[in-house]
């Protein structure tokens, strides 16, 4: 089994399901799995004991591709994985030493800030958390960190500062701005991954579109599975948190369509 980071299974929002589902996802071919240490919409343990049930029978650590984030205290709600007393770096490094329990491992893949604490702009917290997840990164236990729910001056500004580089940045994906395109364009300036989710939820409409029902039909696939193909092919990794194992075969399918670039062009600019 080797790491398919073609697209990312999202655990959120599957309570007491987490664990059956992510092995679901992983029986179905899912090698990339993203998490967070925020119980409010996550289930990381779960998470870990599917992970932990997987490398029981055998599965190799390295063959995964996983992510887990840092949320800050406005992002949780009263079951948190630090001292809320305690300094924001120290807050990171509880985090991430949970977080490596949770997952039974000895390290993470990506580490993410989960989101800045304010929209369009960087304060001097958002500064010392992501300090604090650089010494994680420089103590080994991320091979890579990441951001998460940044606009694109925010992400300049982290870029200019910051000493490690953030190599995955998770946004929710709307068409009506170009797919993220000016965050896109800057994770391309800055050697990051830009990882896209909510493809689906964030843009029904798309889905129904003319174009993309055509070219279903011309792939004889589904509309989600072009949106996800059309994702792969402008350097995005998609995610997919569904919950049903016929949608699971068909998200990891997505990859083996042939879109033109011309094609890819035309859904890139379907709203604007
Ligand atoms: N960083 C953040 O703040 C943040 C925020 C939100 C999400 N995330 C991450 O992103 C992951 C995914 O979240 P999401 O918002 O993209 O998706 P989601 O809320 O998990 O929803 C995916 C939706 O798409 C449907 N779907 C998936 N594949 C399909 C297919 N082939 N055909 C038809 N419908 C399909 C699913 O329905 P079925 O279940 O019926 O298939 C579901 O309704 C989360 O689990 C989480 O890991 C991160």
């Amino acid at each position: 089994m080797s790491t398919d980071l073609s697209i990312m299974y999202g655990t959120a929002w599957k309570k007491d399901d987490t664990a059956r589902l992510v092995k679901l996802a992983i029986q179905s071919g899912f090698t990339a799995i993203d998490t967070a240490n925020q119980k409010k919409h996550y289930d990381e343990v779960l998470v870990g004991q599917a992970l932990h049930e997987a490398f029981s029978q055998g599965a190799k650590r390295e063959a995964f591709f996983i992510q887990t984030k840092f949320t800050t205290k406005d992002g949780q709600d009263h079951r948190l994985p630090y001292d809320p007393k305690a300094d924001l770096k120290t807050q990171v490094r509880q985090s991430i030493d949970s977080s490596l329990e949770h997952l039974h491992t000895d390290y993470i893949d990506s580490f993410v800030l989960h989101g800045p604490h304010f929209r369009n702009r960087l304060v001097k917290e958002d500064l010392e958390v992501w300090q604090g997840i650089e010494e994680q990164f420089q103590a080994g236990k991320t091979k890579m960190i990441g951001c998460s729910n940044v606009s694109a001056d925010q992400l300049r500004e982290l870029a200019t500062v910051a000493k490690v580089k953030p190599k995955m940045v998770q946004n929710r994906c709307y068409a009506q701005t170009g797919w993220d395109y000016e965050v896109r364009q800057i994770c391309k300036e800055i050697g990051a991954t830009y990882q896209g989710f909510s493809l689906l939820t964030a843009n029904p409409h798309i889905l129904n579109d003319r174009l993309v029902l055509d070219l279903a039909k011309r792939l004889n696939a589904t509309a989600a599975q072009v949106i996800f193909k059309f994702a792969m092919s402008v350097g995005m990794l998609p995610l997919t948190g569904t919950t049903s194992e016929k949608h699971m075969l068909e998200d990891l399918k997505a990859k083996d369509l042939e879109l033109t670039q011309s094609e890819v062009e035309s859904i890139e600019k379907i709203m604007m």
